[in-house]
């Protein structure tokens, strides 16, 4: 029997802090009206050069660094975003190249602001089930490239970044001990946050454009997603610790999404648990979805909140609708890790960004050499000069 423990964790955020009180200069609300609203103080914003694959990225490779994994021995990167730079290639393959991890595979998860569980929970079943021995588990986000910033129910509240666990396979009992993922898809419009592809088809005429305008922004129904949050909050948790064997006593921190103070005072009053037993971070980093908990996780362990033997209660709810909990048997204690040695790590990045130059540019130069894989010659023998069909092999008309 194997478990998946969590043995490194990294967080990124930008460098850009956006306050509250800049916000009010360009939309119609006060630092007062946000703190008292949401809790949220300020947020990250990420600088032109940085894209959610970068940010994903950053907080992967301090992860391994904590983990002691070198990226050549990764086997899984599963990046959850919904703020994918592009649909493919997945966020997850461009920073498996970044990492320079040859051996992992990679795929992107989309569950929005809970998809850090569901990712949780996809690579611990990978392996207990023996399909891979470790992996990376990524939420990373740049929400401020989705949001309208003339929205003041909207562009108030997120915020970008990103963080990171590695899981490893181990016959000690521990790590991630259950999870339950839920949806509800008939609360879709409560949360949305459309795709780019709507283009026409303009040789099919004009039954085939697409179906009207699409807005590439965030839209949300507030007051509803916030009573759907507190309700699912409660559920979930009490939920996972049934399926963990586990009592409410038995936890040691809860570390939910951060989307709002508010919100998890109510969830804390269900449970009837002080909320000093939740851990919450939203006032200097926004609602940064699918990030926020691997980053309040970081958070946290820095915070010298977490021990070995804690048992830890990870909680996300979002767009889908979708709403995921995992209890986590915390197992490691932080290693001492000096800034030369961090340093020290950066260099294999650097490589890992020639590798894959080179691998370009040998793509180039192949195709350059070899041309097309179908050779004129063959292609005249195979096609008749008319055009209508082949002269032999499958498919080919008798003479
Ligand atoms: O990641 C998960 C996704 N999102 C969430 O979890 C968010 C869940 N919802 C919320 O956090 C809250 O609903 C908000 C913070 C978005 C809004 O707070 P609220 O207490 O639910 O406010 P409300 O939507 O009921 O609006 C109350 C008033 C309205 O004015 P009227 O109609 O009463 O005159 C809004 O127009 O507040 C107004 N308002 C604002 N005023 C100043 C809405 N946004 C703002 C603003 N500044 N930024």
């Amino acid at each position: 029997m194997k478990y998946a423990h969590i043995i490194g964790w990294g967080k990124y955020l930008p460098q850009r802090v956006l306050t509250n009180q800049e916000i009010s200069k360009t939309v119609d609300t006060t630092h007062e009206w946000i703190v008292a609203r949401t809790g949220i103080h300020e947020r990250r914003i990420a600088g032109t050069r940085e894209t959610t694959a970068t940010l994903a990225f950053e907080a992967a490779a301090r992860a391994l660094f904590v983990a002691g994994l070198h990226p050549s021995d990764v086997e899984l990167i599963i990046v959850a975003t919904s703020t994918p730079e592009s649909i493919f290639p997945a966020t997850a393959c461009q920073v498996q190249d970044y990492l320079g991890a040859t051996r992992a595979g990679a795929f992107d998860l989309s569950a929005a602001c809970s998809g850090f569980v569901y990712a949780l929970s996809m690579a611990s079943n990978a392996i207990t089930s023996g399909a891979a021995q470790n992996a990376v588990v990524i939420g990373a986000e740049t929400m401020s490239r989705v949001l309208d910033w003339q929205d003041r129910g909207t562009c108030i509240l997120f915020g970008d970044g990103a963080g990171a666990v590695v899981l490893e396979g181990s016959s000690i009992p521990g790590g991630v001990l259950a999870s339950t993922l839920r949806s509800d898809g008939s609360g879709g419009d409560l949360l949305r946050l459309p795709a780019v592809y709507h283009n026409p088809v303009p040789i099919l005429g004009g039954e085939f454009s697409q179906n009207g305008h699409h807005k590439n922004t965030i839209s949300m129904k507030g007051r509803q997603v916030f009573r759907f949050a507190t309700n699912v909050i409660s559920d979930s948790v009490q939920d996972v610790l049934r399926d963990a064997q586990l009592s409410i006593d038995d936890v040691d921190l809860i570390i939910p999404h951060q989307a709002n103070v508010r919100i998890i005072e109510t969830a804390a009053k269900r449970l009837k648990l002080p909320v000093e037993r939740f851990f919450i971070n939203v006032a200097r980093t926004g609602n940064t979805s699918a990030a926020s908990i691997p980053i309040a996780l970081c958070d946290a362990v820095d915070a010298g909140l977490l021990h070995p033997d804690d048992n830890v209660v990870f909680v996300g709810f979002g767009g889908g609708l979708s709403w995921a909990a995992s209890v986590v048997k915390w197992d490691v204690t932080p290693p001492d890790l000096s800034l030369p040695d961090r340093e020290w790590g950066r260099v294999r990045y650097v490589l890992a960004r020639g590798r894959s130059r080179l691998r370009q540019l040998g793509r180039h130069v192949a195709s350059f050499v070899e041309g097309s894989p179908t050779p004129d010659a063959r292609l005249r023998e195979r096609i008749r000069p008319d055009g209508r069909g082949r002269t032999h092999g499958r498919g080919a008309k008798k003479r």
